[in-house]
This record gives C-alpha cells, structure tokens and sequence, in this order.
C-alpha cells in the first residue's frame, strides 16, 4: 500500500501539514479519516456537495479537472465555486498529488 502526504486548511484558516492520504482512498475518504468537518452526506456519489474544496491550481490539473456529474453540481454552487474547486469525493488518489494544498470550501 502507498501513500502521499497532502497540505489541508481547514475553514478557520489553519493549515495542517503532512496529512497522511492513502492509495485506496478518495480525497474525500482521507479527509474525513482525519476529522476535518467535511460531512459527506451524499457517501460520495457527488450530489451534496458538502465535500467541496479547492485544490492548489497545478494539483487541480493533475486531477484532469471535474468530471460532468461534478460540474453539474458546482454549477449550482455559485459563489464558493472557483476555477479550482472540486468535490473531493470525485479526486481520486494519485501518487503526482505529493504536496498538494487542499482547501476545504466554505459551508453555503
Ligand atoms: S460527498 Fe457528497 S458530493 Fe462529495
């Protein structure tokens, strides 16, 4: 088994280096095992939207963006919703996601 250790701020500001994200999970998964106040009420089937965060701009990339069931949420989200924003139970592990700063996106 593998695993990377990503970058989370939570939504007060604080950042949390060397949070553990392992290969069989989704983003989503890894942050909830850390008990960061992400509420997962859909159980990551992309439609609550209570996973959305923002991921650094060249890490966003490296998960070749959103998918069209994502989008079609994000779409509703309005305001909170940046280039960068992803439903975390959508990112799927990578070991190239090393490092990479998650932000977890305010709650609407
Ligand atoms: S957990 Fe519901 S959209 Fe991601």
């Amino acid at each position: 088994m593998s695993s990377i250790l990503i970058n989370v701020i939570d939504r007060e500001g604080e950042r949390t280096e060397g949070v553990e994200w392992k290969d069989h999970e989704s983003l989503m998964e890894c942050l909830t095992r850390h008990k960061f106040p992400i509420l997962a009420t859909c159980g990551g089937n992309a439609s609550c939207s209570t996973c959305h965060s923002y991921l650094d701009q060249e890490s966003f990339v490296k998960t070749g963006g959103t998918n069209e069931e994502e989008e079609d949420l994000l779409e509703m989200l309005d305001d909170t919703r940046h280039d960068n924003s992803r439903l975390t139970c959508q990112v799927e592990w990578s070991e190239d996601l090393e490092g990479a700063e998650i932000e977890i996106a305010p709650e609407w």
